[in-house]
């Protein structure tokens, strides 16, 4: 993992409760030091592993932050916008600019999304690379026959795309209810599924992202904190 570089007043910022402007004024009294020497510019660029101080006491790195949300229908994956409530508006968080969102739904669409600043894990999370298993609890239109499992499961292919989907797995509920697995997460993926074979999707739920399920604790709106076993379970690209 490459080293990243900031700039010192938000290296600070990031890990204490002073704003930028409070550690300006830190640095230019000169009570910041950066490998044990009194830095002089805010804007000084450092990398994330700097030993930096405050007054002499050591400055940590912040720790990353990952959370799971129960998303409810209407609310929209995205960190701003300015006609619907977002993911982000429904986290009582500090320093909420730096959280991201680990592979969107639909402003329709309920169930587990995932929220973190570690950018590294979020592109794990995310990457079509790592097949990070993705299981939604489907709802469609029309009457499924059973003879789709195998269409699914050979790969469908969707109006627009050069290549076909990965093998997908879709477990039947009752006639209208099915569960499906992705391995990728296309614009709209499971809505271009069900449509390729002339269906619609009338339901859509997030039940599963690899390792880590929704908690079945969380009513929708609410989150928690990731366990140590659910952040670790996604696994490191090759
Ligand atoms: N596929 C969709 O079509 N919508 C979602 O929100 C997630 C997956």
């Amino acid at each position: 993992m490459g080293t990243t570089h900031l700039r010192l007043d938000k290296f600070i910022s990031n890990a204490t409760d002073f704003s930028r402007s409070q550690v300006k004024l830190l640095v230019r009294s000169g009570r910041v030091k950066v490998e044990g020497t009194t830095a002089h510019d805010p804007g000084l660029t450092i990398g994330d592993n700097a030993v930096v101080s405050v007054d002499e006491h050591p400055v940590g790195r912040p720790m990353a932050r990952y959370f799971m949300l129960h998303k409810p229908a209407g609310v929209v994956s995205a960190t701003r916008d300015s006609k619907h409530p977002t993911a982000l508006d429904l986290l009582d968080e500090p320093r909420p600019d730096q959280l991201q969102i680990a592979g969107r739904l639909d402003i329709d669409t309920t169930g587990l999304l995932l929220i973190t600043d570690d950018g590294q894990w979020n592109h794990r999370v995310t990457s079509p690379r790592s097949q990070c298993l993705k299981t939604y609890r489907v709802v469609v239109a029309e009457p499924l026959d059973s003879g789709i499992i195998g269409k699914f499961a050979h790969g469908l292919w969707l109006a627009g795309e050069k290549r076909r989907c990965l093998p997908a797995t879709l477990e039947l509920i009752d006639n209208t209810e099915a569960l499906l697995t992705i391995g990728e997460g296309k614009y709209h993926q499971v809505k271009r599924m069900f449509a390729s074979l002339g269906n619609n999707v009338i339901g859509l739920h997030r039940l599963r992202i690899g390792g880590i399920a929704l908690d079945a604790d969380l009513d929708p709106g609410e989150y928690r904190a990731l366990t140590k076993a659910e952040i670790a379970s996604v696994n490191a690209l090759d």
